[in-house]
């Protein structure tokens, strides 16, 4: 089966690459011909752990390719999943410009039966909204029998983790309604039976909501255990202990209850504004997600009232930022809590020196005036204290001894908790983490 995966960012280019990697042969399209001819080359344009093994070998095998070829690549092809950028409004709703064009491109080149499935992350009743464009553009370029199905077919893929996601997931969720539609995707999908992954087949509006549903669950998660941070600090409690305490009611489940600076990246601010926003396009409240949401702005301005609480005013000081991607293992700086709080301190009058192990390319077309640094030693180098940013592996074993005789002041702000409190004040740094 040849199917055609339209939009080569993060998801449409795990997605085409992990069904290359099941043997299904895989056309990517993209109207961008510099990426595309860079990808051609076997340059990815972005960092993923196991993503460039994955693009390489099916490359040779002949089973993925890349186009700007939208016509080609449509009618080559039985299954259409369009994976185009899905960006917010200012008002948080989602802007679906793109997925627009791509209903279109769909129906103008449509030459016998396809099923187009949104991959992107869409507000509820989009895939309708898909079917009526992709029927118009088809009408308009004067073509008579149109069959088509649309179906929702949400990603849950991390990033950082996002080859092993797509590989073994921990369901797929399948929206469809009809038969013909469904039976098509769970073929694409068999290679995952034999790891027995659950499959939750259901009509395309629930398929469209699971997404929403569960990325908007797990950022309350997050809002809760950082508001229950601010408690612990309050009351001399350990969130550490609160956390796994809590996490092993096998009801509550212990991830995603790591307290931080807020919760960044492409998915969490964006889908919770969406989903709120949305549902009130249909008449409904979700007063726990707009509760999320403020959380998480109040847990990011938190952050620099700590700042300001260990080193004082900051006009003047020069301040170290360990990390700067949302996350670590990925080199994606969208919505990062690190931006946001360099970006504060800088309006404060702070003087920045920073480094990230992958994010320094992409963290330097958002941020100005700031030093980027060789590493966590160069950047703590004259600084008068130093923040922890992002948790990457490799700021856990860093040399304290040495890193306290290059800051000027011994200070760290440790915002995603990667030091141990106790061994960081023997060694006489003033440190504070988060909730404890
Ligand atoms: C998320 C979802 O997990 C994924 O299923 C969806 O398809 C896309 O959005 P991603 O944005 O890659 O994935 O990152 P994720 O690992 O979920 O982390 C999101 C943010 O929450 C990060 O800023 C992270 O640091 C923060 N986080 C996560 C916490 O602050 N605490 C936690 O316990 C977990």
């Amino acid at each position: 089966m040849n199917i055609a995966v339209i939009g080569t960012g993060y998801v449409g280019l795990v997605t085409g690459a992990g069904f290359s990697e099941f043997g299904i042969n895989v056309i990517c399209v993209d109207k961008d011909v510099e990426k595309i001819a860079r990808l051609e080359r076997g340059e990815l344009p972005i960092f993923e752990p196991g993503l460039d093994d994955i693009v390489q070998r099916n490359v040779a095998a002949g089973r993925l390719r890349f186009t700007t070829d939208a016509r080609s690549a449509v009618q080559q092809s039985l299954v259409i999943f369009i994976a185009v950028p899905t960006p917010p409004q200012e008002d948080g709703s989602t802007d679906l410009s793109y997925v627009d064009e791509v209903a279109r491109t769909i129906g103008e080149h449509l030459d016998g039966y396809k099923v187009v499935v949104t991959k992107s992350t869409v507000p509820v009743k989009t895939a309708e909204r898909v079917r009526k464009g992709v029927v118009q553009a088809a009408q308009a370029a004067g073509k008579r029998s149109i069959r088509c199905s649309v179906a929702s077919n949400p990603e849950f893929l991390r990033e950082g983790s996002a080859v092993e996601d797509f590989l073994h997931p921990d369901r797929v969720v399948i929206g469809a309604d009809d038969p013909e539609a469904v039976a098509i995707l769970k073929d694409l999908y068999k290679p995952l039976n034999l790891i027995e992954v659950p499959f939750v087949i259901t009509n395309v509006a629930t398929a469209e909501l699971i997404k929403y549903a569960s990325n908007a669950f797990l950022a309350t998660k997050i809002s809760f255990i950082n508001e229950i941070s601010a408690l612990c600090e309050a009351v001399g409690a350990d969130v550490h202990h609160v956390s796994r305490a809590m996490g092993l009611d096998g009801r509550i489940g212990r991830k995603f209850l790591h307290p931080g600076p807020g919760y960044g990246g492409s998915c969490f601010p964006k889908d919770t504004l969406s989903l709120v926003q949305f549902s009130r396009e249909f008449g409904v409240e979700q007063r726990i997600v707009a509760a999320t949401v403020a959380a998480n702005d109040a847990q990011r301005e938190r952050m620099i009232s700590k700042v300001e609480k260990m080193i004082g005013p900051v006009r003047g000081k020069t301040i170290g930022a360990l990390g700067l991607s949302f996350k670590p293992n990925t080199d994606d700086v969208r919505e990062s809590p690190a931006i946001w709080v360099i970006r504060e301190l800088q309006k404060l009058g702070a003087r920045i020196r920073c480094y990230d192990p992958e994010a320094m390319k992409t963290a330097s077309r958002e941020l100005s005036d700031v030093d980027f640094c060789e590493d966590a030693y160069d950047t703590a180098k004259g600084s008068d204290a130093l923040l922890f940013l992002t948790e990457w592996n490799e700021f856990r074993k860093l040399d304290l001894v040495r890193l306290k005789e290059l800051l000027r002041d011994p200070v760290v702000i440790d915002m995603r908790n990667v030091c141990e409190p106790a061994e960081m004040a023997q060694m006489g740094f003033r440190y504070t983490g988060v909730g404890r």
